[in-house]
C-alpha cells in the first residue's frame, strides 16, 4: 500500500494523464485536488485516445473509485458531458464510481464569460487562459461569495439566494465594465437543477470518504493538473492558473495528511512545453521547435492551441524538485526526441551578462534570461517500441542518466509513446513502498 501524488513539473502537459491511468492498477482511489476543465488529460488505451479534463484519469478502470476534491472547481456542464461521452466510449455510468465533494465550487455561466471578458480587455497582455473562467471561479471562492456543489443540496431558497447574490454582481460587472449583456438567473437556476438531479447521490464529504479508504490500506493516487511552473504561487506570475499546482497541496485541497503521503512522483517531458503566453527562456522557434512539435502533437487537449516547444529546462526542474519535494520523476516523450543530431539542456541561465543558477520570480528577470545549454549526443532509432530499459540506445539512456543525476531522484518510469504499454516502469511505488523497503 502507498499514497501517491503525481503533478506536472513544467507548464503543464507533460502526460501526467497516461501515467495516472497506468498506475491506477495498483490504487484504490483517484483523487483530482485542483484546477478544473482547463485540463486536458488524454489517455491511449489499445490504440482508442480518451481526452479528460474534470473527472481523474483512473475512470478508464472500473472497479476504481475517482474523486473530485474540495479544491476543483466543477463545470457542472461539462462534469455531465464527460460522464455522456465516457458512458458512450466504455458502456458503462461512471456516475457510480465518481464521488464529488460537497465543498468543491462551482464554475458558472458568468465565470466563464468574465473570464473571456478580461482576456479581451487585456489585449496583448492577455494571459492566454483556457476560458475556461478558472480565475474567475476562484476569485468567487476566495472573496466568499462562491457557490458550492454542497449549495445544491440545500433548501432552494438557499440555492436562489446565494446564487441572486452572485450573479447581481457579476451581471453589474459585465454590463457595466465589459459592455456586455447579463447572464439569466433564471437559465442559471435551471442548469444547476437539472445537473442537481443527476449528480447528487455522488456528493459526499471527501475527508471522511479518503479516511475510510486509508484506514482499510487502500492505496490512493493523488492526480495534479496543470504544472509547477503554473502554479499560483511559485509559477510565472500573472501567467498562471489560479490554483495552487504543487504536491503540496494535495493534501490541503483534499483533506488528507501531509504524514499520509509516501511518494511525490514529477511527471517531467523530455523537453519543455508551454501553451499560452508568458516567459519561456528555453523556447525554440527553429526546426528543432518543429521536429518537437511535429513528433510530439503538441496541440493542446484542451483548447486546440499550438503549444510552443523549447529544450529541456533543468533550472526549471531543479526548482520545481524543490518546491514539490520529489521523490522520483516519471519521463515521458523520450520517443519524441528520436532523429535529432545533438540535443541540448538548459543548464543555467544568463541574466544581464551574469550567469545564474536559480529560476528568478519575476517575469522581466525570466524574460531577459537565455539559457545556457549543455549538448547530447542524439539517436537515430525510433524508440516506441521499446520495452526493457536497458535495450534503449546509449545515448538515451545516458540522457535519462543525467536528469536523474542533475535533480538527484530515480526516473521510476520512462514513457516511449502514446499508449499506456509504451512505459518500462523502473520502480514501482505501490509495490515498494516505505512499509515494505
Ligand atoms: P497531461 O495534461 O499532462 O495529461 O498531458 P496531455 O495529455 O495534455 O499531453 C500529453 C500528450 O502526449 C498526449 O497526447 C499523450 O497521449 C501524449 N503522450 C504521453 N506520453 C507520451 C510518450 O511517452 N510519447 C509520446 N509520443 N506521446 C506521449
Ligand atoms: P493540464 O492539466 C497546459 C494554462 C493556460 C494559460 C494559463 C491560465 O492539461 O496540464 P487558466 O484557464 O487556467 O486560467 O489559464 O494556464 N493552462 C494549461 N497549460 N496544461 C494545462 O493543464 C493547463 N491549464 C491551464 O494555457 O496559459
Ligand atoms: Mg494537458
Amino acid at each position: 500500500m502507498a499514497n501517491v501524488v503525481l503533478i506536472g513539473t513544467q507548464w503543464g502537459d507533460e502526460g501526467k494523464g497516461k501515467i495516472v491511468d497506468l498506475l491506477t492498477e495498483w490504487a484504490e482511489v483517484v483523487v483530482r485536488f485542483q484546477g478544473g476543465n482547463n485540463a486536458g488529460h488524454t489517455l491511449v488505451i489499445d490504440g482508442q485516445r480518451y481526452a479528460l479534463h474534470l473527472i481523474p484519469s483512473g475512470i478508464m478502470r472500473a472497479e476504481k473509485i475517482c474523486v473530485i476534491g474540495s479544491g476543483v472547481v466543477v463545470d457542472l456542464n461539462i462534469l455531465l458531458q464527460e460522464i455522456d461521452l465516457l458512458q458512450k466510449q466504455c458502456g458503462r455510468n461512471v456516475l457510480s464510481q465518481l464521488i464529488l465533494s460537497d465543498e468543491a465550487h462551482l464554475i458558472l455561466e458568468s465565470h466563464r464569460r468574465l473570464d473571456q471578458a478580461r482576456e479581451q480587455q487585456r489585449g496583448v497582455a492577455k494571459i492566454g487562459t483556457t476560458g475556461r473562467g478558472i480565475g474567475p471561479a476562484y476569485e468567487s471562492k476566495m472573496a466568499r461569495w462562491g457557490l458550492r456543489l454542497g449549495d445544491l443540496l440545500a433548501p432552494e431558497e438557499v440555492l436562489q439566494t446565494r446564487l441572486r447574490n452572485l450573479l447581481d454582481q457579476h451581471n453589474e460587472m459585465l454590463e457595466k465594465i465589459y459592455n456586455e449583456a447579463p447572464v439569466s438567473f433564471d437559465k442559471v437556476l435551471a442548469e444547476l437543477k437539472e445537473a442537481a438531479a443527476i449528480v447528487c447521490p455522488a456528493i459526499k464529504k471527501v475527508p471522511y470518504e479518503l479516511a475510510r479508504h486509508l484506514k482499510k490500506k487502500e492505496s490512493i493516487l493523488f492526480e495534479g493538473a496543470q504544472g509547477t511552473l503554473l502554479d499560483i504561487n511559485h509559477g510565472t506570475y500573472p501567467f498562471v492558473t489560479s490554483s495552487s499546482t504543487l504536491a503540496a497541496n494535495a493534501c490541503a485541497s483534499s483533506g488528507v495528511g501531509v504524514t499520509d503521503i509516501d511518494e511525490v512522483i514529477g511527471v517531467v517531458k523530455a523537453y519543455t512545453t508551454r501553451v499560452g503566453s508568458g516567459p519561456f527562456p528555453v523556447e525554440l522557434e527553429d526546426s528543432v521547435g518543429e521536429h518537437l512539435s511535429v513528433r510530439g502533437g503538441e496541440v493542446g487537449t484542451t483548447t486546440g492551441r499550438l503549444r510552443r516547444c523549447g529544450w529541456l529546462d533543468m533550472v526549471a526542474l531543479r526548482y520545481a524538485t524543490l518546491l514539490n519535494g520529489l521523490s522520483s520523476i516519471a519521463l515521458t516523450k523520450l520517443d519524441v526526441l528520436s532523429g535529432l543530431e545533438v540535443i541540448k539542456v538548459c543548464t543555467a541561465y544568463r541574466l544581464r551578462g551574469e550567469i545564474i543558477d536559480y529560476f528568478p520570480s519575476s517575469i522581466e528577470d525570466l524574460e531577459a534570461c537565455e539559457p545556457v545549454l549543455e549538448e547530447f549526443g542524439g539517436w537515430q532509432e525510433d524508440i516506441s517500441g521499446i520495452l526493457d530499459y536497458d535495450l534503449l540506445p546509449e545515448n538515451a539512456k545516458k540522457y535519462v542518466t543525467y536528469i536523474e543525476n542533475q535533480l538527484g531522484i530515480e526516473a521510476m518510469l520512462v514513457s516511449v509513446g502514446p499508449d499506456r504499454e509504451q512505459t518500462m516502469i523502473r520502480h514501482n511505488p505501490f509495490v515498494m513502498s516505505r512499509d515494505n523497503v
